[in-house]
């Protein structure tokens, strides 16, 4: 089978990584890809929401199935740009509908399914710009610190924690007057949780669902999660609240009662959903639906999950994942990324790497890397995933950290204390 996989970043290497493990693959592709995912399939020029361009290379080129790695697609509707055209609809898209990846394209839409599904969140309420004074209001009747979240996709960016009333209602009205451009028309204001996060994964056929292993990731640029959000600075699989016992609550309160209002609501779904979740005194509440895999998360979970995860996306095509069950891997799994030195904020590219045959028994990812005149350069924030395996977490990270060093561009940065607090 020929597999097209939309995506560039460490995410993809590591789908890509696992998709070619598959014997079921006679050809994977990867669009526009890396440097690394050269390594594991061919690239292919292409930009993830051109669905026209990516419809006549999937022809042209008799490709079967197409996973989908961003949001940007989903949140478009590349699935149904497929289902509904006679020439494609054949072909598997491993993706939620446009509008079931409106979980992830609008905390309002994610917020009411919630609610209307009576799944554990936040307590909330959403307003526009017309309703200023009414937000005022409900923050009056919150404590600190205020959470307001711009309603649109803001790549990571558009959720604020401000801590007195006073900045609350200051930044609530750079929202609405385009802080986040048309993303913050809409704010959805919410109680601030206080607790853990813990992101956990499954694939549902939209219908039934397999879970895979759950994943922590580290949001902020500096030790001790402290400065600007990134991307994500690493991740650890498993993580050690997550339970036996844990996880089933957050079976029985939020992923079947997710897939259950899928079904109930008509929302056609594909694919990963991305439950991130917060432990408050040991009761898991859903932060916020993606309808994608969490990036770095994938990263760890790819060394965990095994067995053949395209036998796993044509049961999802088929639906016919029911009775499925997958293994995951015993040993922990860690993600150390390499960072552009400035990121998240303005940084320089083109820096040539070095090291990357150093790598002993990790597994490197690459995030934001490209191929000039032969050498491998730093072409993103995030610019390589160290992966490692160990028997517990500390010999995991104590590889992964020793990788880290060994890999060399000018301006390197990555944080040293990632499993600091669990
Ligand atoms: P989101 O984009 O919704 O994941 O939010 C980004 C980050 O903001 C989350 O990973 C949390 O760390 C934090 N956050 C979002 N909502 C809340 C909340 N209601 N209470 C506490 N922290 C939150
Ligand atoms: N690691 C969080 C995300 O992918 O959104």
């Amino acid at each position: 089978m020929k597999i097209l996989l939309l995506g560039s970043g460490g995410r993809e290497h590591a789908l890509a990584w696992k998709i070619a493990q598959s014997e079921k693959v006679t050809k994977l592709y990867i669009a526009p890809g890396n440097a690394g995912t050269s390594e594991v399939g061919e690239n292919v020029p292409l930009s993830v929401c051109d669905f026209e361009a990516i419809a006549a290379f999937v022809l042209e080129n008799e490709v079967s199935m197409v996973v989908v790695g961003p949001e940007d697609p989903l949140v478009k509707g590349v699935y149904d740009y497929f289902k509904g055209n006679e020439q494609l609809k054949h072909i598997a898209v491993i993706a939620p509908s446009r509008d079931a990846a409106q979980l992830e394209g609008s905390k309002s839409f994610a917020k009411e399914f919630m609610q209307r599904h009576n799944i554990p969140t936040a307590a909330y309420r959403a307003f526009d710009g017309t309703q200023i004074q009414e937000a005022y209001s409900f923050l009056e009747t919150l404590k600190a610190p205020y959470v307001l979240k711009a309603d649109g996709l803001c790549a990571g960016k558009g959720v604020l924690i401000v801590p007195t009333l006073e900045e609350a209602k200051q930044q609530l009205k750079e929202m609405f007057s385009g802080m986040f451009g048309n993303s913050s028309a809409t704010v959805v204001i919410e109680e601030f949780l206080d607790g853990i996060e813990c992101s956990v994964f499954v694939l549902t056929d939209g219908k039934d669902y397999v879970i895979l292993p759950e994943a922590k990731d580290y949001k902020r640029i500096g030790e001790g999660n402290t400065g600007l959000n990134t991307g994500g600075m690493g991740s650890i699989s498993p993580v050690p609240f997550a339970t036996k016992e844990w996880m089933q609550k957050v079976e029985d309160r939020i992923i079947r009662p997710t897939v259950e209002g899928l079904v109930a609501d008509n929302l056609l779904y594909k694919g990963f959903i991305f439950f991130g979740l917060i432990n408050v005194e040991g009761e898991p509440m859903v932060i916020e639906y993606n309808a994608r895999m969490g990036d770095p998360e994938t990263e760890s979970v790819m060394l965990r999950l095994k067995g053949d995860i395209v036998e796993l996306f044509e049961k999802v095509d088929a639906g016919t994942l029911a009775g499925t069950t997958v293994e995951f891997d015993e040993r922990t799994a860690v993600c150390v990324m390499l960072v552009s030195g400035g990121y998240p904020e303005a940084y320089d590219k083109g820096y040539e790497i070095t090291g990357l045959e150093n790598r002993g028994d990790s597994i490197l990812f690459h995030a934001g890397t490209a191929m000039k005149d032969g050498k491998v350069v730093t072409a993103g924030g995030r610019v390589i995933a160290v992966c490692s395996y160990g028997a517990n977490r500390d010999e995991a990270l104590a590889q992964s950290f020793k990788v880290a060093e060994n890999i060399k561009y000018d301006k390197k940065y990555f944080r040293g204390d990632i499993g600091f607090d669990l």
